[in-house]
């Protein structure tokens, strides 16, 4: 099972174990994590699961589709680059080992 870190704004770190085919998002809320709300559900509507992709991982997750980059001009911290909802994340093996970091105000 691929395991996903979460890393808190003050770098305390959360790791997932997460079935294939789960959204981080849903492994995220499953186990408690503060700040991933997960509000809609997952259908890319609220913003409240927004993460930080760990640049050295940035080309191998899928690309988000448009729906999720209009949502991601709704997020309360800031947008980067980097930045995806990660319900929109479906984890495989190749992620196994995928570092995601939190927004500030998400805590
Ligand atoms: S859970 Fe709502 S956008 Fe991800």
């Amino acid at each position: 099972m691929p395991v996903i870190y979460l890393i808190t704004h003050e770098g305390q770190r959360t790791e997932l174990h997460v079935p294939q085919g789960q959204s981080v998002m849903q492994a995220a809320v499953a186990a408690g994590v503060r700040g991933i709300v997960g509000e809609c559900g997952g259908s890319a509507m609220c913003a409240t699961c927004h993460v930080y992709i760990d640049p050295a991982w940035l080309d191998k997750v899928q690309p988000p589709l448009s729906n999720e980059l209009e949502m991601l001009e709704c997020t309360s911290s800031e947008r980067l680059p980097q930045s995806r909802l990660s319900c929109q994340i479906k984890v495989h093996a190749e992620l196994n080992g995928l570092v995601l970091r939190m927004p500030a105000s998400q805590q």
